[in-house]
């Protein structure tokens, strides 16, 4: 097996770090072939904040998933997460003005990056152009408007970015880690990829992807992408309640989440008090499960209800048929999903990496490790379609290509 089909995915979490080396088999799934976790120290909210950290757990995931897999790689798809992260539509139009009127890709690159042309704060750098849909003349709603006759080419697309320093210092963690980033992807985009099926995505769906720090969400509909939100609140924030609530350490307050914790107290079936540590040997304390609710649920209730009014602000909540898909480790607190479908009002389902992507086994088949898995799906696509560009001649994504070549050169 040749070196250049194997595809690393790097999730760089505020909890823990994930590389996951993947190809395309013999009969053509995706399969993952190692995979090395390593805890998070230097991120907050989805952002690296100490580098050093950030830099070992990196080279420290990837070399666990080098030995595994028993490659070594260089070049490494990576995500991007945070509060900075923005998502918004934008068009752009283009005469065909030659004489034979019919729409080339050249023609397709010019619209997109006319939608491209609309101001962007300087802090800001684009991470993504997602064409969502292309008008011929009159004629809108059009996938590939290449070799259609028109006069006039019009695309809608959806611009995500991110803050430039961010982006940075994720780069400059992978690089001396040793790698190079190959492309920078928007996590939730990657988790998408790996838990939503093409039907969801044509019907209407939400996809969020509840990490430690950050809830993550995109909303596709008739099969792109439409809106993606980076909010920063997360399971940690939930941990971190517990710590204060109950005066025990983080490590304590995320095990005692994990073994007793409840989302909502109407689903707590039979009641039952725990005991738990002090910080620093103290004495510690007894609670019931109901109890530690009281800490938990108000959370949750605040989390979801900001995701509920960023979903009514978008005002495609009528175009959301195939309901939500809930992602994300922290997507496995008990009674969460039933909460979260009371307060959404909108069917619900947890997303779990794609059951078609083969040598997870049965430890990484959680929504822990969508992200990861959804980098290497992204990855295989996309160098995938680079080789098709370069055999029909013409490369589609040269300008989004370029642009990232351009923002990554400076770190080179
Ligand atoms: N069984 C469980 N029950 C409740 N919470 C859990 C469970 N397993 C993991 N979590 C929570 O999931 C969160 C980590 O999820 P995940 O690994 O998806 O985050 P991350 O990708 O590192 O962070 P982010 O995406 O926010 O940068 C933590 O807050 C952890 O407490
Ligand atoms: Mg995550």
């Amino acid at each position: 097996m040749k070196k250049q089909e194997f595809v690393i995915g790097l999730d760089i979490g505020t909890t823990k770090i994930c590389a996951m080396i993947g190809r395309h088999n013999e009969d053509g799934d995706v399969e993952i072939t190692g995979t090395g976790v390593t805890p998070s120290k230097g991120l907050r909210k989805g952002v690296v904040v100490n580098l050093e950290s950030t830099i070992d757990s990196v080279e420290r995931a990837i070399e666990k998933a080098e030995e595994e897999a028993g490659i070594e790689v260089v070049k490494v798809f990576t995500g991007i997460a945070g509060g900075h992260i923005r998502g918004f539509n934008s068009r752009g139009v283009v005469g065909i003005s030659r004489t034979s009127r019919e729409i080339k890709c050249r023609d397709v690159e010019r619209v997109i990056d006319a939608g491209k042309a609309v101001a962007i704060p300087l802090d800001q750098e684009v991470i993504h152009v997602i064409p969502q849909e292309f008008t011929v003349d009159d004629q809108d709603g059009v996938k590939n408007p290449v070799g259609m006759w028109a006069n006039r080419l019009e695309a809608e697309v959806h611009i995500v970015t991110g803050a430039v320093t961010s982006a940075q210092n994720i780069i400059k963690s992978v690089n001396r880690a040793g790698f190079e980033v190959e492309d920078i992807v928007l996590g939730p985009l990657a988790s998408a990829e790996a838990v939503l099926s093409t039907e969801e995505k044509h019907s209407g769906v939400v996809l969020i992807d509840i990490g430690g720090g950050t809830t993550d969400m995109v909303i596709f509909s008739r099969g792109s992408i439409r809106h993606s939100e980076v909010l920063a609140l997360g399971g940690d924030h939930v941990t971190n309640d517990i710590s204060v609530g109950l005066r025990t350490s983080p490590q304590q307050a995320e095990d005692v989440k994990k073994d007793y914790g409840w989302a909502t107290p109407s689903l707590i079936k039979r009641e039952e008090f725990f005991h738990y540590p002090g910080v620093g040997g103290r004495r510690g304390g007894k609670v019931s499960l109901s109890q530690l609710c009281e800490i938990i649920e108000p959370r949750i209730e605040e989390l979801f209800s900001l995701v509920n009014a960023d979903i009514d602000r978008t005002g495609l909540a009528r175009s959301i048929s195939a309901g939500v898909v809930l992602t994300g480790g922290a997507s496995l607190l008990r009674g969460l999903p039933q909460m979260a479908e009371q307060i959404l009002d909108l069917p619900l389902r947890l997303g779990k990496p794609n059951g078609s992507v083969k040598g997870l086994g049965k430890d990484k088949d959680s929504p822990i490790y969508a992200t990861a898995v959804g980098l290497v799906q992204y990855g295989l696509a996309y160098r995938r379609q680079k080789k098709m560009a370069r055999f029909k001649g013409r490369n589609l994504f040269s300008q989004v290509a370029l642009r990232m070549k351009e923002w990554l050169g400076e770190f080179f």
